[in-house]
């Protein structure tokens, strides 16, 4: 059998080499990817673990909770709270932070998370995933929301999973992107590719396209070049795919490049999209650029934005650098 490189193996190596990985991240990154590892559990029994359904409350964005949502942040926090590496927790599924009680050590880290991310697609048996970003907390004062307000450049580390026909688990520390897959008998995450990289162009986008009449002019441009196909001014056919999982689309776009986009839309002029800022963009967006990607929201780099509350929603552009780059221009054109 060939050689077979484990999570931990790979966290050594980086703390070994030039990115010297602090021995707490990788513990935090140990322990996320622990929680995962559940998570993919529960979500593999279905109805047999009573995990499906609505469990009848709403997130503090208005959202119906699902069962499973509420299960994997429960799972997050409690693998989590105790180990030492962090100071506190924030997740789209709690109104306001989690901060490490009193009996555990507090750590230096802060942890971000979508516990459970296309929600939508649980009780259908579609992918779903959990996606985190991690920041440093080192400003000397008691922990607090305004510490969470940093911009993407400051992630030190961010990743997500797919629950889907495989598990995986996608990281990055700031040294490319890799991935590992769950192998489920030895319950242990095996390195699975090195060094993802996105194609620069792409004949694939994803976008909710029910939602067209309500995009901007630079968004229904785009698509609209796109859907003219060979005949258009882009003179190639384009294909569509919409999982509505995030995690989902941008793994099809990491494996195979593509463009994702959820904008703007005129529905509601005062919110700046659907997808938030801290837990999903950010994470993503850190991802996708050290997988040699671009990530805006249309007009400016995603990671570049000084977030000014904790569940900040954003337009989201992402993925092929060349089809990233043309949307943004669009957008800057019709300024
Ligand atoms: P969540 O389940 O965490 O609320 O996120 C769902 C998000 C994202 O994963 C996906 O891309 C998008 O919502 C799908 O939205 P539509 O249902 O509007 O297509
Ligand atoms: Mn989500
Ligand atoms: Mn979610």
């Amino acid at each position: 059998m060939s050689h077979r490189i484990s999570l931990t193996q790979y966290l050594i190596e980086q703390q070994r080499g030039p990115a010297q990985l602090p021995s707490q991240l990788r513990l935090l990154i140990e322990v996320v990817a622990r929680a995962c590892k559940t998570i993919a559990i529960s979500v593999n029994k279905g109805a047999l673990g009573d995990v499906l359904g609505t469990a009848g409350s709403e997130n503090v964005q208005g959202e119906v909770q699902k069962k499973l949502d509420i299960i994997a942040n429960e799972v997050l926090i409690e693998a989590n709270e105790w180990g030492g590496h962090l100071a506190a927790m924030a997740s789209e599924e709690m109104d306001d932070i989690h901060v490490v009680p009193n009996r555990y050590p507090q750590g230096e880290y802060l942890l971000l998370f979508d516990p459970l991310d296309g929600s939508s697609n649980i009780d259908v048996n579609v992918s779903i995933g959990t996606i985190f970003s991690v920041l440093k907390h080192s400003d000397g004062h008691a922990v607090s929301t305004s510490s969470f307000l940093q911009p993407g450049t400051a992630q030190v580390a961010a990743g997500y999973c797919v629950y889907g026909p495989q598990s995986t688990l996608v990281l990055t520390v700031g040294q490319g992107v890799v991935m590992f897959t769950l192998d489920r008998e030895q319950g242990s995450w095996v390195l699975t590719q090195d060094k993802l990289q996105i194609p620069e162009d792409t004949k694939e986008f994803a976008i909710n396209m029910s939602n067209m009449r309500h995009w901007a002019p630079p968004v229904k441009r785009y698509i609209d070049e796109c859907l003219a196909g060979k005949e258009g001014v882009r003179g190639k056919d384009f294909n569509m795919r919409w999982v509505a999982s995030m995690v989902a689309d941008v793994h099809r776009i990491l494996t195979r490049g593509g463009i994702f986009m959820y904008p703007w839309d005129q529905r509601e002029p005062n919110k700046p999209g659907k997808l938030r800022l801290m837990y999903e963009a950010n994470p993503m967006s850190f991802l996708v650029e050290q997988a040699g990607g671009a990530s805006t929201n249309g007009l400016q780099r995603i990671m570049d934005m000084q977030p000014t509350q904790l569940h900040e929603r954003v337009s989201v552009v992402l993925g092929s650098k060349n089809e990233v780059e043309r949307v943004t221009a669009y957008h800057r054109e019709a300024q």
